[in-house]
């Protein structure tokens, strides 16, 4: 058995619009690299950045003191975090973490864990930055491709996206709160209109289909969400003015990436990008907010 392993796993949208703590899509827009050593005992955690690192808060931290207890492992680990994925921007920063660390964790101690236990683990870990469990951003980094994420018992299933399919995000340079996924929860409704609802299952409905017949007009043109995004929308300076700016330079559809505040317009790669990218930071420059453009692809899963 090996003593050390080292795991990349890709940034995430989550919801792409109608499908909240459902759907996720792994990017190839940036990546957290995690390190697991095995050590005497106890769980230490080094990192490039400003994250908790003591374990019970730290995402990575859980997912090893849970996937530990579960298989009753009593050496300790060294977690080393070198994070490529802005924390808090609606990223999947926190997932990709949890994911590689649950991936890393299994083929370190040779369990062999199928993939809805991976992502149930690397779910566990959000809970330290969420407060809640929501498996979404784990699974398609766990995975890879665009997934469905059916709860109760968990099961995720994987669609390989389009090879046309391309984002563009726009991440806004504003300060967000610290436990911001928390935060962006709690403004949800509670209560729903029977007529939002019907709106956003067969928007979502439409989503998975475009995914299954690789058509990225039809998923481009369902990124539509009129319960989750009109309640979260207040916490983007600018956001309708990006959204429009990118619709009318070309994109298919535009929404909150994950909880946000980063926005994300799904496009063919045979669309003016740049353009659209370019559209965007216009809309958050008349917010008088500046942003980080990034031009991606639909990224694989946790890997070596
Ligand atoms: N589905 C989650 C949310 C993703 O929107 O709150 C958070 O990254």
């Amino acid at each position: 058995m090996a003593s050390k392993i080292t795991i990349k796993a890709p940034s995430s949208t989550a919801n792409l619009g109608p499908g909240f703590d459902v759907f996720g899509l792994a990017i190839d827009a940036f990546y957290d690299t995690i390190t697991l050593t095995k050590i005497k005992k106890g769980i230490i955690i080094i990192t490039n950045d400003k994250i908790p690192t003591n374990p019970q808060n730290n995402t990575a931290g859980l997912v090893i003191k849970n996937m530990k207890k579960k298989f009753k492992i009593k050496d300790g680990i060294e977690i080393k975090i070198k994070k490529g994925i802005p924390a808090g921007f609606g990223m999947g920063s926190s997932a990709a973490s949890a994911a590689a660390t649950a991936v890393a964790f299994d083929k370190l101690f040779e369990l062999k864990l199928d993939e809805n236990t991976l992502v149930e683990f690397a779910g566990s870990g959000e809970k330290a930055s969420a407060g809640t469990i929501h498996y979404d951003n784990v699974a398609a980094s766990v995975l890879g491709g665009f997934v469905i994420v059916k709860t109760d018992p968990l099961n995720v299933i994987r669609i390989d996206p389009p090879t046309n399919l391309r984002m563009c995000i726009a991440v806004p340079k504003i300060d967000v709160p610290k436990k911001k996924t928390k935060v962006s929860r709690g403004v949800i409704p509670k209560k729903i209109k029977l007529a939002d609802s019907i709106l956003n299952l067969s928007n979502a409905a439409t989503i998975v289909s475009g995914f299954m017949k690789k058509d990225t007009k039809m998923i481009g043109n369902s990124i539509k969400d009129v319960i989750i995004e009109p309640a979260r929308q207040h916490m983007i300076p600018g956001f309708i003015k990006v959204k429009e700016n990118a619709i009318r330079a070309g994109a298919l559809g535009v929404t909150i990436s994950g909880a946000g505040p980063s926005v994300i317009a799904f496009s063919e790669s045979s669309a003016d990008l740049k353009k659209i990218s370019l559209a965007m930071s216009r809309g958050f420059a008349d917010a008088n907010t500046k942003c980080q453009t990034i031009i991606c692809k639909p990224s694989k899963g946790a890997s070596k």
